[in-house]
């Protein structure tokens, strides 16, 4: 098959990085000195300087990182979730969104070409929709479709990436990951991982799918071009991440506008999101409970029309849109939010159940049975 190796993908980011030295046009996110008067940081009221009783440098980074808002909590972050990844290098954006935006709009171009599911999330579809490349998309988790548009259309591009989520977001199932990963090799793509529903609730570390494959043996880190996630879903905060290569992360440094021109994330949520991750990292037995609970919804609502794979997100399928917000007007009466997801965010109306580590299991075992009644 012609076309480019992941290595040959990784190289092209060497040889735009060297022609940036050149010029002395290279970014970078260093750590300044706290003894500098700050000229640069727009904290015009001196409100991000507060000291406060935690162990982070100050409350607000009042710049970009790539300017002066840089702090010793970003790099002891980012390199906290490239150990938990099992890669190179990470790099920490705003948010999810800001991460998949920034990121798939400049590592592809317009004479690239992109594979991706056809449920993907809004800011994937984003970002490859600003970076011009041209798209197929296959059906939902659809391996053979995906084969078919690689047969048919790979060889009109030499860099080609696959992208998919590791968990639907509203349909609570898992991407064909090791299929997947066996066509990117065969058809010479690199893969792009959107674990934002995957973080902190699989694999043996909560690093997510790749970590959880990787664990049975049945893919390598290391297949995979980008890894990203984010901090609003299981780690309960806010930011988003990408893991990658060396080479990758200082691209983004240099190419991505989420990044480069937004301030940084403050030191304070940095500082939390590490003390959240190394709970999550450290204590699995948060992610044993909530997989016991999982298990009890899903022992409850046999004979539901539902999507599942053992994970937190369950869609109860409703037959019209209006059944589904009936349903959801009768469980707030008994107590319980469970909201109606409707066409255009999906394509079938449903209602979204998110179990989580702290439900009580009474309240589980209600739910099932309310659901049951709303449902015939
Ligand atoms: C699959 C997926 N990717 C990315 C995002 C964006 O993450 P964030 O909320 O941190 O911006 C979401 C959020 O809903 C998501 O579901």
């Amino acid at each position: 098959m012609p076309g480019i190796s992941k290595n040959q993908f990784q190289e092209s980011f060497e040889t735009e990085l060297a022609k940036l030295s050149e010029r002395n046009l290279y970014r970078e996110t260093k750590i300044h000195d706290p003894e500098l008067i700050n000229f640069s940081s727009n904290d015009y009221l001196g409100l991000a300087q507060r000291a406060l009783e935690l162990k982070v440098d100050r409350r607000g980074a009042s710049a970009s990182r790539i300017t002066s808002g840089t702090y010793q909590a970003h790099k002891e972050l980012e390199e906290f979730i490239a150990g938990w990844k099992g890669t190179e290098a990470a790099l920490v954006f705003s948010s999810g969104y800001m991460a998949n935006l920034g990121t798939l709009s400049v590592i592809l171009g317009s004479k690239d070409i992109v594979f991706c599911d056809e449920y993907s999330h809004a800011c994937i579809l984003d970002g490859i929709r600003l970076s011009g490349a041209r798209k197929y998309f296959y059906k939902h988790n659809d391996i053979e479709h995906l084969r078919e548009l690689l047969e048919k259309h790979r060889n009109k591009s030499t860099k080609a990436l696959i992208v998919t989520e590791s968990i639907f977001s509203m349909d609570g199932d898992k991407a064909r990951l090791v299929d997947i990963n066996k066509l990117a090799k065969e058809y010479n793509c690199s893969l792009y991982i959107d674990e934002a529903h995957g973080t902190g609730v699989l694999g043996s570390n909560g690093a997510g799918l790749v970590e959880e494959l990787s664990d049975q043996g049945a893919i390598q880190k290391s297949d995979v071009l980008v890894q990203m996630g984010t901090f609003s879903k299981a780690i309960g905060l806010e930011g988003g991440y990408i893991a990658g290569c060396k080479t990758l992360i200082e691209f983004l440094k240099n190419k991505s506008r989420s990044f480069i021109y937004s301030t940084a994330i403050s030191p304070l949520l940095s500082g939390l999101i590490l003390e959240h991750l190394t709970t999550v990292r450290y204590q699995p037995e948060l992610r044993a409970s909530l997989n016991a609970k999982i298990a009890l919804f899903k022992s409850q609502i046999e004979g539901l029309d539902y999507s599942n794979e053992n994970t937190a997100i369950f869609a109860i399928h409703m037959p019209t849109v209006e059944a589904a917000l009936m349903a959801t007007a009768e469980l707030k009466k008994q107590g319980y939010l469970v909201i109606a997801i409707r066409p255009p965010t999906v394509p079938s109306p449903r209602l979204r159940v998110c179990i989580n580590a702290n439900h009580r299991d009474e309240d589980i075992e209600n739910l099932a049975e309310l659901l049951k009644a709303v449902r015939v």
